[in-house]
């Protein structure tokens, strides 16, 4: 073989071969010429990483670690928010006066996550209560003298911890969406007193 390639005719095959192949659609990557501006020194999350225990270049955040800009919730060893204490029971909203936005956002938030069991005007005759009447647990009205009662904080602590069959609200609702909702929440009471009584 290294005989042919010295020979005449074997330059000549090498070369129309180079030719010819080098205008083929490759299926393997391209070279890369003076790669170093491509790859840098970090490592991607999927990639193999030798100084790493595992060999994985995801590493486990050391213990502790939280992302930036999130606040820790602190009631969140608080069963229920009837065990919230204190004269607040729980946080206050941040949002003194409510904007006409605000109560936008917070009235959908509430009809996407809310409305399908407590009803689109919180009386707890939601859309999924009446096909599944088997429902461990009717949602409550949320508009009742007991809710209408319960501070800011109480409502903040069921949408973000949940209680029994209500699940947590936590990963679908930013924390300042919830306090729109809440907002919107209140509307919907003033709009029962208002109306019922
Ligand atoms: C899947 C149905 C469902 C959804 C969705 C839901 N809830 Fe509930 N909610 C319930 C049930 C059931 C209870 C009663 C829980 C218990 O005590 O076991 C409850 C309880 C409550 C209570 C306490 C009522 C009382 O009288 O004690 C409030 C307030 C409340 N929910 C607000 C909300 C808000 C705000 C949302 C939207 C973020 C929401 N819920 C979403 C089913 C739901």
């Amino acid at each position: 073989m290294s005989q042919f390639l010295l020979n005449k005719n074997g330059i000549l095959v090498a070369c129309v071969l180079a030719l010819t192949l080098g205008n083929c659609t490759s299926k393997t990557p391209p070279l890369e010429y003076f790669n170093q501006m491509y790859d840098s020194y970090a490592r991607e999350a999927q990639e193999e990483d030798y100084f790493s225990k595992n060999k994985s270049a995801s590493r486990i955040p050391p213990y502790g670690a939280i992302p930036v800009g999130y606040k820790p919730y602190p009631y969140i060893s608080v069963q229920t928010p009837d065990s919230l204490e204190g004269a607040t029971k729980g946080l206050v909203s941040p949002i003194t006066t409510p904007t006409l936005n605000d109560y936008r956002v917070g009235e959908q938030k509430y009809l996407t996550y809310c409305a399908p069991c407590h009803g689109n005007q919180g009386l707890g005759n939601g859309s999924v209560v009446g096909p599944y009447p088997r429902f461990a647990t009717v949602p409550p009205s949320v508009v009742s003298t007991k809710i209408k009662a319960w501070t800011d904080g109480q409502l903040y602590h069921i949408i973000t911890m949940g209680r029994g069959v209500m699940g947590s609200y936590a990963y679908q609702i930013e924390p300042e969406d919830r306090w729109k909702l809440i907002s919107y929440v209140r509307k919907l009471q003033d709009y029962d007193t208002r109306t019922n009584k």
